[in-house]
């Protein structure tokens, strides 16, 4: 099944308004009239309304970092899945290892945030990897299975929620450390997981799934992964931040 590759830039705590503008301005003019692989930025929450005026009708999609599971109420500090509607969010990245090991985050936190976002038609982009200490263990199948289990279980437990979503494969010891999994290492990885979801929810689901490999992507290693039948696009960090090396990223070809 074809499926459309996605580069989506996780632009983290970076970035001030006149650096996104200028990053913004330099990503719309490459994706004119541009065929290959969907575009996503996804700013911090202050410079989303900003970010959605200057891509204008450019096809370039707009992802939070993050969401709270309730609609509205007396969560100081939090954001929640209709806001991000409002200011014209179309994805939003849940789970992301540093969300888990910096702030707490568990799996089932993951999964109220995923059956929240897709009742209100937010496309999530669930992140799930093992650490290094982990996959030395021999431990990574099972951790990602666990991840999948505890993140998707809303999916797993109702059947009303619809199956639209993303996943990211970041192996913790990659992100940012400039180690990033060889190309071989991550198909592996995303066969498995895609094997995992043919299991949970039927082969046709986990043909039409997009799985993104997450972890010092960068101009030099995207068109080898990009290669790897099961890598649908990349999640990235550091790369993002910068036209120079963002935009090779989904010109890759
Ligand atoms: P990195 O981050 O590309 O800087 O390794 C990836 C991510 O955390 O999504």
């Amino acid at each position: 099944m074809e499926r459309r590759a996605l580069i989506a830039g996780n632009w983290k705590m970076n970035l001030d308004r006149e650096g996104a503008t200028r990053l913004v301005r330099a990503i719309q003019s490459e994706t004119r009239g541009m065929e290959g692989p969907e575009v996503l930025v996804a700013p911090p929450f202050p410079y989303l309304s900003l970010v959605r005026d200057l891509i204008g009708p450019a096809p370039i999609l707009l992802g939070a970092q993050n969401m709270h599971p309730e609609a509205q109420g007396a969560f100081t500090g939090e954001v929640s899945g209709p806001m991000l509607r409002d200011v014209g969010c179309t994805h939003v990245i849940l789970g992301h290892s540093e969300r888990r090991t910096l702030f707490g985050e568990t799996d089932t936190g993951v999964s109220g945030k995923l059956r929240a976002a897709l009742l209100l038609g937010l496309h999530p982009i669930v992140c799930i990897g093992e650490t290094l200490a982990q996959r030395e263990a021999g431990e990574t199948f099972s951790v990602l299975e666990g991840q999948l289990r505890g993140s998707l279980a809303c999916l797993l437990q109702d059947q009303g929620v619809p199956f639209s979503l993303t996943l990211a494969y970041e192996p913790v010891w990659a992100i940012g450390t400039g180690r990033n999994a060889t190309p071989a290492q991550a198909q592996e990885v995303h066969a498995h997981v895609r094997g995992w979801i043919a299991g949970a929810f039927g082969k046709e689901r986990a043909d039409g799934l997009r799985i993104l490999y997450g972890g010092s992507v960068n101009p030099g290693n995207i068109r080898d992964l990009m290669a790897e039948p099961d890598i649908d696009g990349a999640l990235v960090g550091g790369a993002s931040l910068k036209a120079e090396t963002f935009i090779p990223l989904f010109r890759y070809r």
